[in-house]
This record gives C-alpha cells, sequence and structure tokens, in this order.
C-alpha cells in the first residue's frame, strides 16, 4: 500500500539544497581557516554520547540536557543520546584519548551536527550544525578573548556587519552560591507574581531567572542584584583582564548583566554574538564562555577551559543578508552532448576531459534540440557536441557557451587545450 500522502521530511530538520550548500561551503572553509589560523587541531566526537555524559555535564535541568535530548531506544545496557552540543564530547576525549600530557591547552575545534528536540522555529531546528572551539587545560583569561577573536573574526570574515558582542561574568563557586542566595531571597517575596516558567526556575535553576524574557517578570529583573557587584576577587580581575584584552584587540563589547547562558557548566565569562537584524530569542549566532567545573562534573580531574560555538544556520542566513554574494559554481565545467546513440564514445570523451575539468555527459535519448536546451539551464563553460561521423573521426565541435564560438578538436587534444583555457 502506498502512503496515503507523498512522504516529507521530518518536522525541525531542513534539507541544503546545491545553491545553498555553495554558501555552506564557504562558511566552512572559512572556519577551518581561522580555526587553524589561532593553532586549533580538528577533532571529530561522535555524534551519539552516553546519556550520562550530556546530563552530567550540559545539566539534567538545563533544556539543551534535559527535556530536548533525542534519546534512542535502550539497546543492551547503554543509554544513549544524540548530542546537542560539542563541548562535552570534546573535553571527554581530551582526557579519554591523554591529551593532559601533551601541550596546554589543548586547542581543539569541530563542525557538525547536533540535535535538540526543540519548538521549530524561524532560526532554531532540531538539527543543526555548530562550529564549535574549545581551548581546554589552562585558566587564564587570554584564552576567553582568543575564543571571542575566532568567533568574531570567522563571522566578520564572511562579510558579516552589525554584529553586536554580549559580555558578562557568572562567576566561581566561591561567589556563586552567595549571589544566587541573595538573588532567591531578592525573588522569593516576588514568587505569586513570576511567570510560571521563573516560578520553576525560582525552585530549580535561579541564575536562569535572569534570562527571563517575558513581560510580567522584567520590573522585577531590572532591580534584581547584578552578579557583576558580587564578584570574588579572582573573577573579578579576570573580568577585568577579558575587557582590557578585548580593547587591545579592538572588539568593542556591550556588557549584560543578565547574560547566563542555556547550559550549566559555565564559570566566570560568558558571552554571545548576536546580530541587530535578527529579531526574538533565536538572534545569537554564536556563544561560549569558560567552564572550568565540567571537567570534575563528568568525573575528571578539575581542568579549566573555555569555548565557544556559533550556529551555520544562522551564520550562512545573515550571509544571505549582508555578507559577500556567493556564487555557485556550475554542477560541471564541460557538457558532453552525443547526436545520437554513442554512449560509449560520449563517456570515453567525458573520462579524458574529467581529467582536467569537472565534465557530465548527457546520455539521454532526447534530441539535439532539447538537450542543448537542457545544458543552457545546466551553465557549463563548454559543451562538447559529437555526432556519428565525428565519433568515428574521434572528434567533438568544442562550444564555448557564453561567447558561441565553436571548433573541431580532438579527443586527446581536449584535456591540453581546456587545461590551456582554464589557465588562461
Ligand atoms: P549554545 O548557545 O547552546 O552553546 O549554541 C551555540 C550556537 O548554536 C547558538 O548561538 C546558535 O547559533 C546555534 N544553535 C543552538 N541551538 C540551535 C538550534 N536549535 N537551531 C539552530 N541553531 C542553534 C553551545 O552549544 C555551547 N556548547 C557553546 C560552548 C562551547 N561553550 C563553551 N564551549
Amino acid at each position: 500500500m502506498p502512503p496515503s500522502q507523498p512522504i516529507k521530511a521530518a518536522r525541525g530538520v531542513r534539507d541544503i539544497m546545491p545553491a545553498e550548500r555553495a554558501v555552506w561551503s564557504v562558511a566552512e572553509r572559512a572556519a577551518h581557516q581561522v580555526a587553524r589560523a589561532h593553532g586549533y587541531q580538528e577533532i571529530q566526537t561522535p555524534i551519539i554520547e552516553l546519556a550520562q555524559l550530556i546530563e552530567r555535564g550540559v545539566g539534567e535541568e538545563t533544556d539543551a540536557g534535559g527535556k530536548e535530548l533525542f534519546r534512542l531506544v535502550k539497546r543492551g545496557h547503554e543509554e544513549l543520546v544524540l548530542r546537542p552540543e560539542a563541548t562535552a564530547g570534546v573535553v571527554r576525549a581530551y582526557f579519554q584519548h591523554g591529551l593532559t600530557q601533551g601541550p596546554q591547552p589543548a586547542r581543539l575545534y569541530t563542525t557538525g551536527a547536533m540535535f535538540r528536540y526543540s519548538q521549530p522555529q524561524a532560526g532554531r531546528y532540531r538539527q543543526f550544525h555548530q562550529l564549535d572551539v574549545e581551548a581546554i587545560g589552562d585558566a587564564s583569561p587570554a584564552y576567553d578573548v582568543e575564543c571571542i577573536e575566532i568567533a568574531m573574526g570567522w563571522m566578520g570574515g564572511l562579510g558579516l556587519r552589525g554584529l553586536r558582542l554580549e559580555l558578562n561574568s557568572i562567576g566561581d563557586q566561591v561567589c556563586r552560591p552567595a549571589f544566587i542566595e541573595k538573588l532567591v531571597a531578592y525573588y522569593r517575596p516576588l514568587k505569586d507574581r513570576l511567570h510560571p516558567d521563573c516560578q520553576r526556575r525560582l525552585e530549580t535553576n535561579p541564575l536562569r531567572l535572569l534570562d527571563c524574557k517575558e513581560e510580567q517578570c522584567a520590573p522585577f529583573k531590572a532591580k534584581a542584584p547584578r552578579i557583576t557587584d558580587q564578584l570574588c576577587e579572582a573573577c573579578a580581575a579576570a573580568f577585568a583582564q577579558v575587557r582590557e584584552m578585548l580593547d587591545g584587540a579592538g572588539i568593542e563589547c556591550q556588557l549584560n548583566p543578565y547574560l547566563v547562558r542555556g547550559l550549566d557548566y559555565y564559570t566566570r565569562t560568558v558571552f554571545e554574538i548576536v546580530h541587530e537584524a535578527i529579531g526574538g530569542a533565536q538572534n545569537a549566532l554564536g556563544g561560549g564562555g569558560r567552564y572550568d567545573g565540567l571537567a570534575a562534573e563528568i568525573g575528571y580531574a578539575d581542568t579549566p577551559a573555555v569555548g565557544f560555538a556559533a550556529g551555520f544556520e544562522r551564520v550562512v542566513m545573515m550571509m544571505g543578508a549582508e555578507g559577500e554574494e556567493v556564487i555557485p559554481p556550475p554542477a560541471a565545467l564541460l557538457l558532453v552532448v552525443p547526436d545520437g546513440p554513442l554512449l560509449k564514445e560520449a563517456a570515453e570523451v567525458g573520462r579524458l576531459a574529467r581529467a582536467v575539468a569537472s565534465t557530465a555527459v548527457d546520455y539521454s535519448e532526447r534530441s539535439l534540440k532539447a538537450k542543448m536546451r537542457a545544458a543552457n539551464r545546466l551553465g557549463p563553460r563548454w559543451v562538447a557536441i559529437m555526432n556519428q561521423e565525428e565519433a568515428r573521426r574521434r572528434v567533438v565541435q568544442l562550444k564555448e557557451m557564453a561567447g558561441g564560438e565553436q571548433r573541431e578538436v580532438g579527443w586527446d587534444e581536449l584535456p591540453g587545450i581546456l587545461e590551456a583555457e582554464l589557465r588562461a
């Protein structure tokens, strides 16, 4: 029985079609380039991780590490999930493969698909892709700034303007507990007037009260105690150094005392890069910060680290809106167009030409006229037309599509001629 409706893609995922894929390639190449230029090495960790790693690392109470986790059907003893982000996996790999013994910090980056079962909306998908950059094994705030420079450098290099860097410090295990106590003491008497989500946050994750975007909570938030007024000496000094080094790098930032981020592992510096043209809650192109407590949370030795991730979907969308235009290359530079049943001969010409230029062959049974119409839509630089008599003489009519010039060329000369034309 065929299905009652044609089968479409799942909700919240998207196909990247060839024209858009060309823009992604530009973004990917730039990502590798900027990360390598700062001495970062590529790593690839699995898309599947143990549930425990994500629940402990990202935090079970967070959206990404809790209710939005894609859980796989349990097989055997392992509880597996699709990774909602890369940081926990990269840190796990750092320890598991002894990078603790190598140069510190380990500078690592990765790109790939992440999965969060969230409500799909513009700019928010259930499968999305990140550039993720991590410096693991050193507590210097200089690495915080290095990560910010990589993030801004990547986006700026792709032609994005109108970027705004938002910066905050959320303290550490020394000063944060006292701040949270203060925050809870402030919000407790207001509980009944808070949005239900915030009533819950007050009990489970009070820091996230500061992240609330509900209008009904806004007046309370405006008067709430600020973490940056409560930082311990070490956190305050680190925060000052981050700002000073940003200044030295010529990177402007906007201090945002409400920026707390949606994942549990952060300490001290947190940041987001937002784009002024994207409204709503999905306006962050990237974000990150320091996470000195994550390693211990997943069972390894205390190790300071910092990093960020940025979403390809959002960056590519903004490239379309304001980045430099990317003109997708033609599917093939040369199209071989046999006039008549010359499959074997056309294939041979294709093989010869392919050594120097991308070459496709029209194997259809259409008329020559129909094949030429199809060639116009495909947009190769040249077509090589050949009828039975020409095939016998091992020649093609090589036609430049733009200029319309045509000349007879022997099969064996074809690669050399194409090569010379490409070099010219
Ligand atoms: P995040 O803020 O959850 O951080 O995600 C970083 C970026 O990934 C976002 O700014 C956004 O561009 C993109 N993103 C997140 N969720 C979605 C979605 N559902 N659809 C489309 N794009 C999305 C992290 O993931 C941390 N691991 C960053 C980090 C690395 N912190 C330290 N190291």
